[in-house]
């Protein structure tokens, strides 16, 4: 990941000041200012790699990593003469520790020059342009910067033979086996085109962010460390000398380029090597697209920025690459870096600040969950000043004290985290965290579940949180989705005592005075309120489901269990045996489901929102084929871009609902895509394959009408 290394542990012991502080910042700076600031930088940039690298022990941010790397490649662009050899802009990794056999890479694995700003992005097509002596704009192709390890896979007479990581870019570390599990990777090659003799290609294995919450999620259940961010993870996971370790984690692989090629006829363009790549089926990210000049390289990175949240890996950039393979001979290489490639940073995702104090948080279950007071930092360009610490015992893992010095993590959607401490930023007078004993919300007495890692309220339905958070959760956009009703409103709405319940939410249209008294909302804001009320009424059964908030019944176990049954009162007469017959259900959640249901209370306030409501949430396309229409009966749809109206989750349940089958490429047997807002290039393959293309509109008429598609 070139200069986006993530941080590091222990700095060392003889460079003790915080980056900054020697900062040359005078206005007449003499040499050995300079010279000296320039050794400090090589010092612990080169510490800073070492154990990004090699350890895998992360303490300085992204952002701060960068930001010294820039400012020794200024320095010693402005006196070229005191580049050293051993200066980090002159080689790419660090040694590897020798667990792992080394190999001699054919060709160098380089790294790429950083453009931080859009002015970086002129000087470097100007760059370009330059060096081939051309005015006409250039073609470019603009890929995602994928965050992950870079590695090479050496084929030969198309099977996998050897696979090794970056390392110092000359000699990395042979993870063959490690590699080979990896299910993307193949290990034959097979498809259209010639096969070379030999062919390396070069790539990136990552975590997608779905499998490193997951990962995550059951290391803080078994009490261990989780990993700080996907890099951490697809780096830990490569590293285990046993491959079966590797085995277990969720990775992933796609290739951006090649290294050797022996044999065969050598594409003349980088988007041919990519066509030719996928069609040996190996893995290549369907977001490249050819771009031309600077103003075609711009329009990606901002459109990729804006989807940068949605995609399911974690992206910290973009790749330009001269198209042509000629041009880029014709450029060549500067030290550690090609002239016909740059990455365009996105804002940095981890940041580092001081921890001012905790607060608990109790949730609708009663778990505490200890939340940090953080002094304000800006972290992927949002003021950050909250984050989660996930859990009691992983404060004690993570050893977490009052006034440290904590890196924040934010990505996408998922709460702003932190993830570790910088135990050299330590002050003398930091304050270990105490567990509480009360709950803060409603004083009950809290008691440890072991099993669980957690702390939790024993207040039940007396306790206040517990019920302001149930509600937040059952309105929320997967759940109920009532446009506008969030946090603070909620907040509002249950202090004002107007909703206790789910059937208040209901009733609040006969509160329209009371609630337009109130002091956050006008009229208009409480009619649309009212409305995306009236709305919520006709969710389907799986969300509704998902909005009541049953223990371990998540949003795919209730869209399971709506399928199933097709009515509320299917699923709340179902025995467990019934229960244990659905897709993901297991006996601990069928006993969930059925508690939840056989409890006296729920099923007075489930009657209650009912009669409120007047709703019965129904609905579901039954999976039967002859119960509905199916006019997508066997055919097969691809959902791509952001959906508005709907899930992902839910549009993909009720398109099976008409018979569909999802997939999540677009090929010649592709029946349908439907395109939402920002859509990748599975549009365009569409549109080349002539395949039929629906909006999101046309989608909800089509679940709604059900008409028959010629
Ligand atoms: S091309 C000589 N394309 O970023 C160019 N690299 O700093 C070689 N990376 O080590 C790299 N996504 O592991 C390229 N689409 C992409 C990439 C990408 C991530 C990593 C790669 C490399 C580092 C370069």
């Amino acid at each position: 990941m070139g200069l986006g290394r993530r941080f590091t542990r222990l700095p060392r012991k003889d460079v003790q000041q915080p980056p900054n502080l020697n900062k040359v910042n005078t206005m007449n700076p003499s040499a050995a200012d300079l010279q000296q600031r320039l050794r400090e930088l090589r010092d612990r940039l080169h510490h800073y790699n070492h154990c990004y690298h090699l350890l895998d022990a992360p303490a300085i941010t992204d952002g701060e990593y960068d930001r010294l790397f820039a400012e020794l490649l200024a320095l010693e662009r402005q006196f070229p003469d005191w580049i050293t050899p051993d200066s980090p802009s002159q080689r790419v990794g660090a040694k590897p520790v020798g667990r792992f056999a080394e190999v001699q890479h054919g060709t160098p694995m380089l790294s790429l020059d950083n453009l931080f700003q859009d002015a970086d992005l002129d000087d470097f097509d100007r760059r370009v342009r330059e060096g081939l002596s051309r005015d006409e704009a250039i073609d470019y192709v603009a890929e995602p910067k994928l965050d992950g390890v870079a590695v090479s896979l050496l084929y030969r007479q198309g099977l996998l033979q050897r696979a090794a990581t970056r390392g110092d870019g000359l000699v990395g570390e042979e993870v063959t086996a490690q590699l080979r599990t990896i299910a993307v990777v193949p290990l034959q090659l097979a498809g259209a085109g010639t096969i070379p003799d030999l062919l390396e290609v070069r790539g990136e294995v990552y975590m997608p962010l779905a499998g490193f919450a997951r990962w995550n999620q059951a290391a803080r259940e078994r009490g261990e460390k989780p990993f700080t961010n996907p890099r951490n993870a697809a780096a830990g996971s490569l590293r285990q000398l046993d491959a079966k370790m590797t085995a277990e984690r969720p990775l992933h692989f796609f290739c951006h380029g090649l290294g050797q090629w022996e044999g065969g006829t050598r594409p003349e363009t980088h988007a041919a090597i990519l066509q030719q790549l996928q069609a040996w089926r190996l893995p290549v990210c369907d977001l490249w697209e050819q771009v031309v000049g600077a103003a075609g390289c711009l329009d990606y990175y901002q459109r990729m920025a804006a989807r940068r949240a949605d995609l399911p890996f974690e992206i910290d950039g973009v790749v330009y690459k001269v198209n042509r393979l000629v041009e880029r001979e014709r450029l060549g290489f500067v030290a550690r870096s090609p002239r016909w490639a740059a990455a365009h940073k996105f804002p940095p995702r981890e940041e580092s600040t001081v921890l001012l104090g905790v607060d608990f948080q109790v949730g609708r279950t009663g778990v505490l969950t200890p939340v940090a007071r953080l002094q304000p930092v800006q972290v992927g360009g949002v003021t950050v000043s909250n984050a989660t610490l996930h859990n009691f015992q992983e404060l004690a893992l993570k050893d977490v004290r009052v006034g440290d010095t904590v890196m924040v993590r934010r990505a996408g959607d998922v709460i702003p985290e932190v993830v570790g401490v910088v135990p050299d930023k330590r002050p003398a007078d930091a304050v270990a965290i105490a567990l509480p004993t009360h709950c803060p919300a409603c004083g009950a007495a809290v008691v440890q579940v072991p099993e669980m890692v957690a702390v939790r309220c024993t207040g039940g339905r007396a306790c206040f949180a517990q019920r302001k958070e149930g509600i937040k959760h059952f309105v929320s956009r997967r759940a109920m989705d009532i446009e506008g009703m969030g946090d603070r409103l909620v907040d509002l709405l249950v202090r004002e005592g107007l909703v206790t319940d789910w059937a208040d939410i209901f009733a609040l249209a006969e509160q329209r005075q009371r609630l337009c008294a109130l002091d956050r909302l006008g009229e208009k804001s409480v009619d649309n309120l009212l409305l995306a009320i009236e709305a919520a009424k006709q969710r389907y059964l799986g969300p509704f489901l998902f909005a009541l908030g049953i223990r371990d019944v998540g949003e795919s176990i209730a869209h399971n269990l709506a399928r199933h049954f097709g009515t509320l009162e299917q699923v709340m007469a179902a025995d467990r045996e019934a229960l244990e017959g659905v897709a993901e259900v297991g006996s601990v959640v069928a006993e969930r489901v059925r508690d939840f249901f056989q409890d006296a209370h729920n099923r007075v306030l489930l009657d209650r929102l009912r009669q409120v409501s007047g709703t019965h949430w129904e609905h579901v396309p039954p999976g039967e084929p002859a119960q509905t229409a199916q006019p997508l009966a066997g055919k097969t749809v691809v959902l791509t871009g952001t959906l508005h109206h709907m899930t992902r989750q839910e549009a993909k349940a009720r398109l099976e609902g008409l018979g569909a089958k999802v997939s999540g490429s677009v090929s010649e047997r592709t029946f349908l895509v439907v395109v939402g807002e920002s859509p990748g290039s599975k549009r365009q393959r569409a549109e080349a394959l002539g395949v039929r293309i629906m909006t999101e509109a046309e989608l909800l008429r089509l679940l709604e009408t059900k008409m028959l598609l010629d």
